[in-house]
C-alpha cells in the first residue's frame, strides 16, 4: 500500500516570518489522523529555522537541489551533507526549473540523483514534458529518457528509496492541469517501465504529479491508480490552501 505524499516546493519565496505563519499554520491543521506524509521543500537558507519549528512534529523537509559534489570551490552551492546536517530526509532533483532556467541536463540530474543517496538523502526526481513535446506526441519518450539517465548512472537498486514526480513543464504555474486521466497514463507509463527492471521497485514506489495541483483537484488525482500523491508549488504558500490538497488524501 502506497501512502499519499503532499510535498510543498515553496521554490525561492519566504521570509522568516512567513516560515512560521506558514510551517506553524501547516503543523497545527494537520490532523493525527489524516492518511498522508507531509514535506517542505524551503529555500536553503530556511532550512535551520524549518528544523527548529518542525523537528519532532509529522512534517518532513528537504532541499530544492544539490550539488554533486562534496565539497570545494563552488560558490553559491550546497551539498547533499549540508542538507543532511540540516535534517532533510529529501531532496528535489531535476526540477523543470532546474533544467530550463539553470541549464541542467539529463546527465547532471543523474549525477545530483547519485550524490543525494550518497549522503544519505532520498532524491525525489522531477521528470515531465514540454507543451511542444506532448503536442509531438514525445512524451513518453521524454520522460523516458529523462529516468533512463539516472537508471543508467545508479541502476534500478537506486530507485527502492526514491521518489518520481511527473510534472508536465506546461502545467507547471500556469493554472492549466494535466487531468487526471493524462496523468494517471503517465505515471502508469513510468511504474511499468520500472517494473519490468524489477516488479517490487516498480509496486512501491510513490510516484507525485505536479503542476497546478489545487485543493479543488487534488482528491481526483490521489484517486487514480498510480497517483501517490502531490508536488506542489503556488499552492503550498498559504496554510490553508496546502491543507485542503492533504485533505485530498482522505
Ligand atoms: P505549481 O503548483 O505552482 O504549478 O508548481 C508545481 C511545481 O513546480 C512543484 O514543483
Amino acid at each position: 500500500m502506497r501512502r499519499i505524499m503532499v510535498a510543498g516546493n515553496w521554490k525561492m519565496h519566504g521570509s522568516t516570518d512567513m516560515v512560521e505563519t506558514l510551517l506553524g499554520g501547516v503543523m497545527a491543521g494537520l490532523g493525527d489522523d489524516m492518511p498522508v506524509d507531509v514535506a517542505v521543500f524551503p529555500p536553503a537558507p530556511y532550512l535551520s529555522q524549518v528544523q527548529a519549528l518542525a523537528a519532532g512534529s509529522r512534517v518532513e523537509w528537504g532541499g530544492q537541489t544539490l550539488n554533486p559534489n562534496e565539497q570545494g570551490a563552488f560558490t553559491g552551492e550546497v551539498s547533499g551533507a549540508m542538507l543532511a546536517d540540516f535534517g532533510c530526509r529529501y531532496v528535489l532533483v531535476g526540477h523543470s526549473e532546474r533544467r530550463t532556467l539553470f541549464g541542467e541536463t539529463d546527465t547532471d540530474v543523474a549525477a545530483r540523483f547519485e550524490a543525494a543517496g550518497r549522503a544519505g538523502l532520498t532524491p525525489v526526481l522531477c521528470v515531465g514534458e514540454t507543451q511542444a513535446q506532448r503536442e509531438a506526441g514525445e512524451t513518453e519518450a521524454v520522460v523516458a529518457a529523462q529516468i533512463d539517465a539516472v537508471l543508467e548512472r545508479c541502476g534500478i537498486a537506486a530507485m527502492a528509496d526514491a521518489l518520481v514526480a511527473y510534472e508536465p513543464v506546461w502545467a507547471i504555474g500556469t493554472g492549466l492541469t494535466a487531468s487526471p486521466e493524462q496523468a494517471q497514463a503517465v505515471h502508469a507509463f513510468i511504474r511499468d517501465k520500472l517494473s519490468a527492471l524489477d516488479a517490487t521497485i516498480g509496486g512501491q514506489i510513490r510516484i507525485l504529479y505536479g503542476g497546478s495541483v489545487k485543493s479543488s483537484n487534488a482528491a481526483d488525482l490521489f484517486a487514480r491508480d498510480d497517483i501517490d500523491g502531490a508536488l506542489v508549488g503556488g499552492a503550498s504558500l498559504t496554510a490553508e490552501d496546502f491543507l485542503g490538497i492533504c485533505r485530498g488524501a482522505s
